[in-house]
């Protein structure tokens, strides 16, 4: 890519656009700026600026694409792919001043917000009027609806209600030549041309930077009801995922967790209130909403009687919402605690939820052939397994030059199961080397066709998805 680099001539035009004080140029802040959650990776932007009106986005892209400079935008850094990583240096556009809620529409069930509030801040929100925003990322306290609208988040609640792509009606988007568009209409229904709107959600910031979301939201569940069931064997347990839905139920989440991923975070937090059997392989984590507790009731047990014939141990009940928080806190955890416990690498791969069973072995099947071990966990009801790769003992020549060979076969494993690379979490700078094995070359050129009517420079998020 031959991009220019910042000189004193275009900071002096960015500050003119939106003030010294929301440009930064410190070491400090480039460093802080350079990094997400992914991995280790430190790639500092040349420099930083934060915008806080759509025209002021607009006349920075305007700039950089005047002057081919790389702009990378930015929500909270809490992405696992790598997708706000400056990996060309140049612009770090950060969105964190789109921090309003701009109108809860209340009869039309519909949330205008900007891109840089916090997730769980529009639920609290939305929930205060008993209005419901169902797409909750385990970094849902800290990260953006802008990233989420990037990566198309998912978490624990997306088994039921969808996930980020399935709430968003329309978008204000600043194009990389700096023009302004809407994507859609705030309709539920939309047949009219085109879909901007999805094509938008999870380009992962390289078609346009989304400055304002119509979302839809749904009336709040009033009652839920959760539970942990332990299992001898992980691969019953996953066996178990799929027999609950053909019983009928459809749980608002399914999480799988393997022993590791439980006890490491129980460890983590100096957790005390859960103790999990030497011979527990894995937990399911169940939850039913809905707004009669009679129904939800009966469909825990239905769904007791289903995880039974998988020879599920001793079924805890939640009996509290303090107890419900305990198990929730844990479960959004694990991700942190494994980080916390050794160097790793995370795949966020997702198959048609009966496959799940041949993911898992499979995974650990690849994991003895190239010597690593894994912490799996993930959204079971989804068929979404975050593979957490973990370095232990292995050589660093091992971990650089073998894991990637490694890594491929559970990739190719997982589209021959009819999966794909990422579920929730994007492509990113971290997985583009294997788009290969979910797409062909004519797939691939038609994305890159559209990357480049959208950004004809190149000049947006480089270095990403391809
Ligand atoms: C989770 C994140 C890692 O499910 O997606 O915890
Ligand atoms: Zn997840």
């Amino acid at each position: 890519m031959n991009f220019n680099k910042l000189t004193n001539k275009h900071i002096d035009k960015l500050i003119s656009l939106i003030g010294a004080e929301n440009v930064y140029q410190s070491e400090e802040q480039r460093v802080k700026y350079g990094s997400d959650e992914t991995e280790d990776f430190s790639f500092p932007p040349e420099v930083v600026v934060r915008p806080q009106t759509t025209a002021e986005v607009s006349g920075i892209m305007k700039l950089a694409f005047e002057y081919n400079l790389p702009v990378t935008p930015m929500g909270a850094r809490t992405g696992l792919s790598g997708g706000a990583l400056a990996v060309y240096g140049g612009i770090g556009l950060s969105m964190e001043r789109f921090n309003k809620i701009l109108k809860i529409d209340e009869n039309n069930l519909q949330v205008i917000v900007q891109p840089g509030v916090i997730t769980e801040v529009l639920q609290e929100e939305c929930k205060a009027k008993g209005l419901y925003y169902a797409p909750d990322p385990a970094s849902r306290g800290t990260c953006f609806i802008g990233g989420n609208l990037a990566e198309n988040s998912g978490g624990p609640r997306a088994v039921k209600y969808g996930v980020t792509k399935d709430f968003v009606l329309n978008l204000e988007v600043v194009l990389p030549n700096g023009d302004i568009i809407e994507t859609g209409a705030n309709t539920l229904k939309n047949s009219t041309g085109y879909n901007l709107t999805q094509l938008m959600v999870g380009s992962e910031g390289t078609l346009g930077i989304i400055t304002k979301a119509v979302l839809k939201l749904l009336p709040y569940p009033k009652h839920n009801l959760l539970m942990l069931v332990p299992f001898k064997s992980s691969a019953k347990a996953c066996e178990a995922v799929s027999a609950i839905f053909k019983a009928g139920i459809t749980p608002s989440a399914l999480e799988f967790m393997e022993r590791d991923a439980i006890v490491w975070t129980i460890d983590f937090l100096k957790e005390t209130t859960i103790k999990i059997e030497d011979d527990v392989e894995a937990q399911l984590l169940i939850e039913v909403d809905g707004n009669n507790t009679d129904v939800l009731f009966k469909d825990c047990e239905i769904i007791a009687e289903v995880v039974d014939k998988f020879e599920a141990g001793e079924i805890m009940f939640a009996e509290s919402e303090a107890q419900k928080d305990a198990l929730w806190f844990i479960r959004r955890r694990v991700g942190e605690a494994v980080k916390s416990n050794s160097i790793y690498k995370e795949e966020d791969t997702v198959v048609p939820r009966f496959e799940l069973a041949n993911l898992l072995k499979g995974v650990k099947e690849i994991g003895k052939k190239y010597g690593f071990t894994s912490v799996c966990y993930g959204h079971a009801g989804d068929g979404n397994l975050h593979i957490n790769i973990i370095k232990g003992n292995l050589s660093d020549d091992a971990w650089k030059n073998e894991l990637p060979k490694g890594i491929k076969e559970i990739f190719e494993l997982t589209v021959s199961l009819g999966g794909t690379l990422s579920g929730e979490h994007g492509i990113g700078y971290v997985q583009k080397e294997y788009m290969s094995i979910a797409f062909s070359e004519i797939e691939l050129n038609l994305m890159k066709s559209i990357k480049k009517v959208f950004d004809t420079k190149g000049i947006l998020n480089p270095g990403k998805v391809f």
